[in-house]
């Protein structure tokens, strides 16, 4: 991390956060707790971009529910603006909840299809009286709209008259309009065709450097968060494995499971043409709420030793590269060690897996 990078305020700290949802007990009584993310550390930046990758189920949107609130955590902390999230008392989290917005995949589901765009995105001042006054509401509407790059005609319509992008767009000023600090982004492009995904995401961008508002961006899509992201976090299984710059989780990736996730992916690899071969992971995904002793990557990785299986390792710079990683063998120059047998990185050099 460079020196700037440090000195900038963080917005959102999570510490060893374990969070999942609850299941009533056995034989109905009670309610068990089980746990899908755990031991996660992250941290978000003023007006800069955490992107989050992983695979499908691995636990990006109980993490992205959890930091809004809408999962309960189960253990560790989530500071928001230099306060614990847990211990404010409720008006004080509701008061905070306005700096603190989300942006779901669907904006069909999560805005209601039968209110006018104008009134979805006047929404959130109902609920949070004394950002804009009444009388200057449709002035701030307008505003919002042509910032999101939609016209004041389209405030008229309702949701189920807009394209999916559009719509989006107004899901964006909607969480705008209440002046995040930050906004939580869970796959909020995935959903849309790929040349309006990248309108989105350069607004996106655009509204960062005008307003100043940070992202914690969750997809699985690795091409989209290397388009948007200064920071990376790579989840597995519900942990966090990588974390640091885009450019060097990108283009050093230290992890064996970033290195695999990055093979199979050369468009986003700083050099497409490294030669490296892609490394096809063994096995099955294990479930979140039963993961394996120690690093819950062992029981796929091609580098894993009995000490992984006994010690869960932190999630530390590991000497050259400036990014944290959570493997016994990442110390920035043992990542080359020969292959475990019955692993396989198959050594397919130079096939042809660019995406358009
Ligand atoms: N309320 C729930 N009930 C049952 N399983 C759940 C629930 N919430 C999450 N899970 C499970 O937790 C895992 C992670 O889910 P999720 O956080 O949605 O992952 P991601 O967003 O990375 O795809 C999945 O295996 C999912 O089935
Ligand atoms: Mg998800």
């Amino acid at each position: 991390m460079t020196a700037t990078a440090q000195d900038t305020e963080v917005v959102l700290k999570v510490s060893g956060l374990e969070a999942g949802y609850e299941r009533p007990g056995r034989h109905g009584f009670g309610r068990r707790r089980v746990p899908v993310v755990a031991g996660i550390d992250l941290a978000v930046r003023a007006g800069r971009t955490l992107g989050v990758v992983g695979e499908s189920g691995c636990g990006k949107s109980t993490l992205a529910r959890a930091v809004v609130g809408l999962r309960p955590a189960f253990a560790g902390s989530i500071e928001f603006a230099g306060a614990d999230l847990a211990s404010v008392p409720a008006r004080r989290r509701r008061r905070m909840s306005r700096d603190l917005q989300m942006v779901f995949q669907d904006p069909y589901t999560s805005l209601n299809p039968r209110m006018t765009v104008a009134a979805v995105v006047a929404e959130g001042w109902r609920v949070h009286p004394g950002i804009v006054p009444r009388d200057r509401e449709d002035a701030e509407v307008a505003r919002l709209l042509d910032l999101v790059g939609l016209s004041l005609e389209h405030g008229q319509r309702h949701l189920h008259q807009l394209s999916g992008g559009q719509c989006q767009r107004v899901a964006i000023a909607r969480a705008l309009a209440l002046r995040p600090k930050l906004l939580v982004c869970d796959e909020a492009v995935s959903a849309l065709d790929v040349s309006v995904r990248a309108q989105i995401l350069n607004l996106m961008a655009d509204l960062q450097a005008e307003l100043g508002v940070a992202y914690l961006f969750i997809s699985h899509d690795l091409d989209v968060v290397r388009h948007i992201a200064h920071d990376v976090a790579v989840m597995y299984l519900g942990t966090v494995v990588e974390q640091g710059p885009a450019a060097e989780v990108f283009g050093d990736p230290q992890h064996p499971y970033t290195r695999a996730l990055l093979s199979a992916a050369p468009s986003v690899r700083d050099r497409p043409d490294d030669g490296a071969g892609e490394i096809v992971l063994r096995g099955e995904v294990p479930s979140p709420a039963e993961p394996p002793s120690g690093c819950r990557f062992r029981t796929r990785c091609y580098m894993a030793a009995d000490v992984c299986e006994r010690e869960t390792p932190a999630l530390v710079p590991r000497g050259g590269p400036p990014q944290a990683v959570a493997c016994h063998f990442a110390d920035g120059a043992g990542t080359t060690a020969p292959p475990r047998e019955g692993s396989e990185p198959d050594g397919r050099a130079g096939t042809d897996h660019a995406r358009p």
